[in-house]
């Protein structure tokens, strides 16, 4: 049997030749790849697809588990590798190496601590915690028995953690007392007490003890390090079928409520690994980092499932790139000699704004490829990249996804196909990227922008929104029937690589987080004081964007500080991350004669424009528009 080795693109021809097979029998290509993991049985049909359900299976009754993937494999042919390297919030602790067998052996203890919770297969456990090992720990152990993982980022608030634990039903919580954020320890136990008022779902709670702090224990709660103790760790993982559920994760979407993306089992393994190897162009001497965290899909497809599904060393960073100071990245590479480093652009431009010699007393020799995620990365942040820390010599993948598509999309293949910057330039092996035009046409030739569509599934598509197929339909198949539509805007140069220019929905990308301005706008409308109110996004030198709140009040009493109530407010019920950096006090709003906000016109305010708002004789009520200018 072929090894996926044998499938990975290592030049230009290569590539080539892999894209096309893909695409002139994907069903045989996909067949191929998929066989090179390994499965309880084979499946006995490769696809089975259609976009007005929507409905989309691969490798149908293919019989696996995923950690059998992961981690068994490995154990077998190289178990002391280091699976995870742990490199802690405080640089004076030592960091931990976690070998492939130690790893294994953990995930089965704490898959049976989940068992001796009556989970079962299809039962959901929420994961709220801090980016230490038991983290991947705990989502394995999910993965071993068949439970679903749904991993909430630990910076979101008691509000928004129980809205996902409500919203999937879960049956048990995994948290920690608290986390190390910098020079911040967050009390992650008290948001939770706050969420469990709420959520009558739970029937147990672990508790990691990370920061030692005196904390009470309610009923069904227990201390992970005493669920451990004489636990066995022989687990035989549980057989799933290719199609079942894996994991949710959710992200914003354009109304209040997140939308829980659900991933499947087969499918999922296939793509992560695959476009890992492809992308990162890993070889098993590297030491691969992800500066992600494992909250989100950049998370759970490159540091947790791609890389160890690829038997790579994979690091895991607890803390933040400004400490102790800004040349934390920089450490960890020298001291860990890291090869590859995927971060966000954001993190790019905040650590280009220190000074150069931050960068250059490491030595970052070790590093071969460099990434990028999460929106789009412009041309200045790019050279900087390029230049200082890759010394112009480090091709730089600029990886294109979401959480809907499970792995990455568009991006180059280190050193095998060409990078260009702020170009996430090709697609990857398999996948079928077309521009629409405003009539729901393919553009057909190159140099064009347009709205970005899929073509034909891949693997790794989510299969649904938990609880709510409908929504799935709509809010990705019903734009163009017959394509998967991602809400983001791109062109292409005249090779034909693709340049993704932003979103085209009311989701905004603040440093690289995904944010919708319907769940903040709620949020601001919970005070008693608002009468109504529009989030819009504007251009931030560091963050890629920011957000401004335009607010209706009640009275407009001086003496509250209403900014602060507002931002206040917007962290208890969704998390810091969404705060605005602006809020603006407005007479109206600028409404079409419908009722609708005309965010167009709030969108050109905030980035600062003052006269050309265009046609605003559609408006209800044209004259606020210059209000609103003159007030801010
Ligand atoms: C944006 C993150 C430009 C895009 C993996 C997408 C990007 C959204 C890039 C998904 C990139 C992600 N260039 N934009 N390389 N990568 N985006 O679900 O708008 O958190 O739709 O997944 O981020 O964000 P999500």
């Amino acid at each position: 049997m072929k090894k996926i080795e044998n499938y990975i693109a290592k030049n230009i021809n290569e590539y080539n030749d892999l894209y096309n097979k893909s695409l002139s029998n994907p069903e045989n290509f996909w067949s191929e790849i998929a066989s090179t993991f390994s499965w309880r049985n084979k499946w006995t049909k490769t696809l089975e697809y259609d976009f007005n359900k929507p409905e989309f299976k691969w490798f149908l009754n293919g019989k696996l588990n995923i950690t059998e993937n992961c981690l068994d494999r490995h154990v077998q042919s190289n178990p002391n590798k280091t699976a995870i390297l742990f490199e802690p919030n405080d640089p004076n602790q030592s960091a931990q190496k976690i070998s492939y067998k130690e790893l294994h052996r953990r995930v089965c203890v704490f898959a049976n601590v989940l068992k001796s919770k009556s989970i079962k297969k299809g039962d959901r456990v929420c994961i709220y915690m801090p980016m230490v090992p038991e983290l991947t720990v705990a989502v394995l152990a999910c993965a071993r028995i068949g439970a679903v993982h749904s991993v909430v980022f630990a910076g979101f608030s008691a509000t928004a953690l129980a809205a996902r634990i409500k919203d999937s039903k879960c049956k048990v919580l995994l948290t920690a007392d608290g986390s190390f954020r910098g020079s911040k320890v967050i009390d992650l136990k008290s948001i939770v007490d706050e969420a469990l008022l709420d959520c009558n779902s739970i029937t147990s709670t672990i508790v990691l003890k990370r920061i030692g702090s005196m904390i009470k224990m309610n009923i069904n709660e227990s201390w992970w390090h005493e669920e451990i103790k004489n636990v066995s760790d022989y687990c035989i993982a549980e057989e799933m079928d290719s199609e079942d559920m894996l994991f949710i994760l959710y992200t914003s979407g354009s109304t209040g409520k997140p939308k829980g993306m659900v991933h499947s089992c087969g499918g999922y393994m296939v793509y992560s690994s695959y476009t890992f190897l492809n992308v990162f162009q890993y070889s098993p001497n590297d030491i691969y980092w992800c500066t992600a965290d494992i909250g989100w899909i950049t998370g759970h497809s490159y540091i947790v499932y791609g890389p160890l599904l690829s038997g790579a060393t994979s690091v895991m960073f607890e803390g933040v790139p400004s400490y102790p100071d800004f040349s934390r990245f920089w450490n960890i590479v020298e001291k860990h000699k890291i090869t590859h480093f995927y971060t966000a652009p954001t993190a790019i431009r905040a650590l280009a704004k220190h000074p150069i010699s931050l960068v250059e007393s490491n030595d970052l020799s070790s590093l071969k490829v460099l990434g990028t995620v999460g929106e789009p990365i412009n041309e200045e942040a790019w050279n900087w990249y390029d230049k200082n820390v890759g010394k112009s010599k480090c091709p730089i993948v600029d990886t294109w996804w979401q959480t809907e598509t499970g792995g990455i999309m568009l991006s180059s293949l280190a050193g095998v196909t060409k990078d260009k910057p702020t170009y996430a330039t090709k697609p990857m092996i398999g996948i079928q990227p077309v521009l629409m035009d405003k009539d729901g046409k393919e553009i057909i030739e190159y140099g064009k922008e347009g709205i970005l569509a899929i073509k034909y599934p891949w693997p790794s598509i989510a299969r649904t929104i938990y609880g709510n197929h409908e929504r799935y339909k709509n809010v990705y198949f019903t734009a163009y029937p017959g394509y998967y539509f991602p809400g983001d805007g791109a062109l292409t140069d005249s090779e034909g690589n693709f340049r993704i220019t932003g979103r085209v929905d009311d989701v905004v990308i603040v440093s690289g987080h995904n944010l919708g301005t319907a769940p903040i706008e709620d949020a601001i409308n919970l005070h008693k004081n608002v009468v109504e109110s529009a989030v819009v996004g504007y251009p931030h030198e560091i963050k890629g964007n920011a957000l401004r709140a335009f607010v209706i009040l009640l009275n407009n009493d001086s003496n509250v500080d209403m900014a602060k109530e507002i931002k206040d407010l917007i962290s208890k019920t969704i998390g810091p991350i969404a705060k605005p950096d602006i809020i603006q006090v407005v007479p109206g709003l600028p409404k079409t004669r419908s009722g609708k906000i005309m965010r167009r016109i709030l969108r050109k305010i905030a980035s600062g424009e003052k006269e050309n708002f265009g046609d605003i004789s559609t408006l209800l009520n044209p004259e606020i528009v210059d209000k609103i200018v003159k007030s801010s």
